[in-house]
């Protein structure tokens, strides 16, 4: 359990608050019980030591002590009824004291005199073992002579009663809190669900769906604002990355109309007979220049379209292993330059469905690639094959290898292992950048492996297509 948590603080804290308030609660009515169960049974002594002083003292003139203890006994019977009775004069003199009640709860020899205490009093009476809950009252007898009546009772019932409800506090308070946290726990759960989904939401939110927005719950909170504040956020982030792109796109658009002029004028100029010697070379050295900044802006611009999300021209099913050989066969005049052999081999019939230009150039820039970084007498191969539902494409070469630390930016866009050697080979590090764009775009995944000096193998896997290859 995380004890950082939000929700567990909460909890905690509402668990510790509602403790504090209940065992207060409990504390003050337990409390309050005891007194009014003392105040009660000493009320009750009260009375019938008063009784006994209005029946049996006051309106005797003098006092009998052997019949007082015949009337006390006959109609109070205090050992029956565990009851505490004692008569004494003023002067402390015993008249009457009770016997060992039947239970033995208490011995009333052993209860101490109150000596001067002014009349009447009530108080709790602590003796061995138990406590007795006495109340006295003073008695004029006709004579004119002072008596003291104390009657009292074993303080053991209401003891009894005051340690059942603590017994039921003790287990009814943890049960309570328990419960409460429980429901708490769910409550604070339900309150941060919105938190939750909106955090999987925006984890899923990436440059390439910007358009998708949290979602909005409407508690009038702080949650929707949230929510609300974290939306106008990425619409803000949607608008820059869309100009940027399509800035990209405008000036790439814009960069290919002069080049292509440059490179005319430059070809017709190159044709020139009487041009020296240097001339030429500068000249063609400048065309090579311009190529190349004519493949890059043709890659930006791509790239950027393929950003935009631009629907493909075409989406047709066509026959993955056709195309691989294909392209392989269109390229072999690079292979042969270079003297690097490429083999093609095909399962045949691995149908695949969406934008054959585009997927060709996914085969074009791999194969590029895998000849461009091998060196000469090497071997490029292409395979093609059906794999779990799969149309599986995988071009590998015995070349130079990609380094472990390079791997994970391969398909970053201008990244290059080696930026002086690309450079003479002419390449700008937007070709796999490129492919991993249009197989994106194709629901298709691509990867490396390599081990460098040994060579490289890319692979992408695209779901077959339902039904049979359109012929092209
Ligand atoms: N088959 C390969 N063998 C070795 N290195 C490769 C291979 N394919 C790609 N690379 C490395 O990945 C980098 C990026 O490739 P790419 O995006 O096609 O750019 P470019 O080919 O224009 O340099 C290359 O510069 C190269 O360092
Ligand atoms: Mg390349």
């Amino acid at each position: 359990m995380n004890t950082r948590s939000l929700s567990f603080r909460l909890v905690a804290w509402y668990a510790g608050v509602l403790t504090i308030v209940f065992v207060l609660l409990g504390g003050l009515t337990w409390l309050f019980l005891r007194h009014y169960l003392n105040t009660n049974v000493l009320g009750i002594q009260e009375r019938r030591a008063q009784q006994i002083a209005d029946t049996l003292l006051t309106p005797a003139t003098r006092i009998d002590e052997q019949r007082l203890r015949q009337q006390v006994e006959a109609l109070y019977a205090p050992e029956v009824n565990g009851r505490f009775i004692r008569i004494s004069a003023a002067d402390g003199r015993l008249l009457y004291v009770c016997g060992v009640p039947r239970d033995g709860s208490f011995d009333p020899s052993q209860v101490p005199q109150a000596g001067a205490a002014p009349l009447p009093w009530a108080r709790k009476q602590p003796l061995a073992g138990t406590a007795l809950l006495i109340a006295a009252v003073g008695a004029r007898a006709g004579d004119g002579s002072r008596y003291v009546v104390e009657v009292g009772t074993s303080s053991a019932a209401t003891e009894a009663t005051l340690a059942h409800v603590l017994g039921v506090l003790a287990i009814g308070l943890p049960v309570a809190v328990g419960v409460a946290v429980a429901g708490g726990f769910v409550l604070v759960r339900r309150a941060l669900k919105p938190v939750e989904s909106i955090a999987l939401k925006a984890e899923d939110i990436s440059l390439h769906n910007l358009s998708e927005r949290l979602p909005v719950v409407q508690s009038g909170d702080e949650i929707e604002r949230l929510s609300v504040a974290l939306n106008r956020m990425i619409h803000r982030l949607e608008d820059a990355v869309r100009s940027s792109k399509q800035f990209v796109a405008d000036a790439s658009h814009e960069l290919r109309t002069p080049l292509t002029v440059m490179r005319g004028e430059l070809e017709s100029l190159a044709q020139d007979a009487g041009l020296g010697g240097e001339t030429r070379e500068t000249l063609g050295s400048v065309l090579e220049e311009v190529d190349r900044l004519g493949e890059i802006v043709d890659g930006l611009f791509a790239l950027s379209r393929l950003d935009a999300g631009e629907a493909p021209a075409e989406r047709v099913r066509f026959d993955l292993g056709e195309l691989a050989a294909t392209t392989a066969g269109q390229m072999s005049l690079l292979a042969d330059d270079k003297r690097v052999s490429v083999s093609c081999e095909s399962a045949g019939g691995v149908t695949v469905e969406g934008d054959r230009a585009r997927l060709k150039q996914v085969v074009v820039n791999l194969l590029d690639n895998a000849i461009k970084y091998t060196p000469s007498g090497g071997q490029v191969r292409l395979a093609v094959r059906r794999e779990a539902g799969f149309a599986v494409l995988e071009v590998s070469d015995n070349g130079i290898g990609i380094p472990a630390n390079a791997l994970p930016h391969v398909f970053q866009r201008f990244f290059r292992v080696d930026r002086s050697r690309s450079r003479e080979q002419g390449g700008a590090g937007l070709g796999l950048s490129i492919v991993k764009s249009i197989c994106s775009a194709h629901g298709a995944e691509v990867e490396v492996s390599s081990s460098p000096g040994q060579g490289s193998t890319f692979r992408v896997r695209q779901p077959l297509a339902a039904g049979p290859a359109l012929q092209s």
